[in-house]
């Protein structure tokens, strides 16, 4: 979730990209940089830290010309660092790269360019882009890119200059998004919407799989491998604001929209085949892990619901005996940890004091550690001895949705790595989960496909003041996630429980007209929760289900209302059930006209005990 900003035209470049690096500000970085076309030389200029160092680096050195690109990078690969910073250049200079995505086989690439002696400055995998053009370079630039880019796998935003064509900007579009905007005699390009405001409102999309050359005439847009493309430009019509939640009303419903792309990404390079799941980042061999004895889970709050459902998996894939405990707790039960255990310490921000905290005492038990984080270099990153990172993209809405699920994608591909190296897990098993994972990101755009079902529910229960949301196994766990998404944002009461627990003292609270959401995923438990559905109707209550298409036709004829996802794989099943309770919490809390993005009494990292 980089930032990318171009400008070609008769202004000075430079005022035009840090203007556009700042707009897109809210899509978080760790690093930043430009680079301008001055008299046939490229000049560079990049710092890590925020735009503000960038602006006193140029302050004291700045760079003349009308033609440039800039980039704020949320980092990857790499940590962040003056090194890593984009842009990226050739071993001569002269081809200067930004990029925002992933190259899957950049090692290897790397490795090849090395070998006929290429000099890398950076760990990124984007620099291995700039030597690769290098070598393409025949005297025409766009086509370098495309040999360049024929090597290279994954998903990518790339904008490239040449000293030797200095006339030009070259940028190429690989799922993720670029968009030009479009003026007389000038032209801007950026990775989205906001940046372009200030200077024109009429937007040409550059679509996956294609190349757009721009100069101080009409861009030309074309087919990577194919002919010219010819696509008339949009008016922009959002105020600034709108247009950073790409349309969106709030973050929160941005984010839960780019759940499918975030799954993709962060399964990417990671699923090579059917056969094994790759963790870049994790250095635990077989040996090391047939060693484990013990998997201890540690976080908070939605993380904390996710390491519940990584234990579930853990055990049940990889056979491994584990435990989840929440990061406030773990450090004060004087848990007996020892060296063979590994440590998960789960979370977001990775800045989360109790989850820190947790990851000390383990690792002061002379456990492993392993970070599952999203933000690169984070403090949780940089003190555990592995990091499996997810790629979520910055989350901004306090609530957490995208980082959750990806979250789960992370830890079920640690738990079938885990299987298969310790041999406790069948090969055509494992093939059979990561062919689920695969098939995810499309099964979770078909859940939002149907969000029109959740806001009619909204609109009917808003104003309700107690929710339940029960289930029972992994649907237990989604319920309890389902739950703080309710109450953290709509401000209403509610619960989650284990649906066996009903007739253990809930249920004296079940009366006409509560409202429970009632989970049922999992094949083999569907029944007993359909029992659990028959105690509160009873009793009154106003039932929810949420089933996959194979346990609907069980659920169905118990239930008020039924929501239903694609029928998955039952333990992949909880990453496309949180969805509709997301959109569910969501909507609550708009009718409500509550403060989505930013609830009352909450902070998106709680970085204090
Ligand atoms: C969830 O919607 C909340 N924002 C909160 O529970 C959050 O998950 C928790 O504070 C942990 O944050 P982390 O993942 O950054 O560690």
């Amino acid at each position: 979730m980089c930032g990318i900003m171009g400008y070609i035209g008769m202004r000075p470049a430079l005022p035009v990209l840090l203007d556009g690096l700042r707009r897109l500000e809210y899509r978080g970085y760790d690093s930043a940089g430009v680079a301008v076309m001055n008299g046939g030389r490229v000049e560079v200029r990049k710092a890590a830290g925020k735009l503000a160092r960038l602006a006193e680096i140029v302050e004291r050195a700045p760079v003349d010309g009308a033609l440039g690109i800039g980039h704020t990078r949320w980092a990857t690969h790499g940590d962040p660092s003056d090194e890593n910073a984009h842009p990226h250049t050739d071993c001569r200079g002269r081809v200067v790269v930004i990029h925002n995505g992933i190259i899957e086989n950049f090692l290897e690439l790397r490795e090849e360019l090395r070998a006929r002696d290429h000099r890398f400055r950076s760990d990124t995998d984007t620099e291995v882009l700039a030597h690769l053009i290098e070598e393409a370079y025949e005297g025409d630039l766009p086509a370098a890119v495309e040999r360049a880019l024929g090597r290279a796998r994954g998903a990518y935003a790339l904008v490239v200059l040449s000293a030797d064509e200095p006339d030009k900007i070259v940028a190429v579009r690989r799922i993720s998004p670029l968009v030009v905007g479009l003026g007389q005699d000038e032209t801007w390009l950026a990775s989205d919407i906001p940046a372009l405001l200030p200077y024109t409102r009429d937007v040409l999309v550059i679509e996956d799989g294609e190349m757009a050359v721009l100069t101080r005439g009409a861009p030309s847009l074309v087919r990577i491998g194919g002919g010219p493309v010819s696509r008339a430009p949009f008016r922009v019509d959002w105020d600034a604001e709108a247009a950073e939640k790409g349309g969106y009303p709030h973050f929160m419903l941005k984010e839960i929209h780019e759940q499918p792309r975030a799954l993709q990404e962060t399964m990417m390079g990671r699923l090579p085949d059917d056969r094994e799941v790759v963790l870049d980042g994790v250095g635990l061999d077989a040996g090391a892990a047939r060693a484990v004895d013990k998997v201890w889970l540690v976080a908070c709050g939605t993380a904390y619901h996710a390491g519940l459902v990584g234990r579930a998996l853990l055990e049940r894939v990889a056979r491994v005996p584990a435990e989840a405990d929440l990061g406030s707790e773990f450090r004060y039960r004087e848990p007996v940890v020892g060296p063979r255990a590994l440590a998960v310490a789960i979370s977001q921000s990775g800045e989360t004091a109790d989850t820190l905290a947790a990851l000390r005492e383990a690792r002061g038990q002379g456990a492993r550690t392993l970070a599952v984080a999203n933000v690169v270099g984070s403090t949780l990153a940089r003190e555990a001895d592995d990091v499996l990172y997810t790629r979520a993209g910055p989350e901004i809405a306090v609530c957490s949705t995208k980082a959750y699920l990806t979250q789960l994608a992370a830890l079920t591909m640690l738990a079938v790595r885990l299987g298969s190296a310790r041999g406790t897990l069948e090969p055509q098993r494992a093939a059979e989960l990561i062919r689920g994972l695969r098939a995810l990101p499309t099964l979770a755009q078909a859940v939002l496909s149907r969000e029109a079902e959740i806001v009619a529910l909204a609109e009917r229960l808003y104003a309700t003041e107690d929710v339940f949301f029960i289930g029972r196994g992994l649907d237990y766990y989604v319920a309890m996630e389902g739950s703080l998404k309710f109450k953290e944002i709509s401000y209403v009461h509610s619960e989650a429980l284990a649906g066996g627990e009903l007739k253990h003292g809930t249920l004296a609270l079940v009366t006409p007209g509560v409202v429970v959401v009632a989970l049922a995923t999992q094949p083999d438990l569907v029944a007993k929760t359909a029992s659990n559905i028959q105690q509160v109707r009873a009793r009154g209550a106003d039932v929810i289900g949420l089933a996959t298409e194979a346990t609907a036709p069980a659920l169905r004829p118990h239930v008020d209302t039924l929501l239903c996802v694609p029928a998955a794989h039952p333990l992949l099943a909880p990453m496309l059930a949180v969805i509709p309770l997301q959109l569910f919490a969501y909507h609550v809390a708009r009718l409500r006209g509550n403060d989505v993005d930013q609830p009352r009494n909450l902070a998106k990292s709680v970085t204090v005990e």
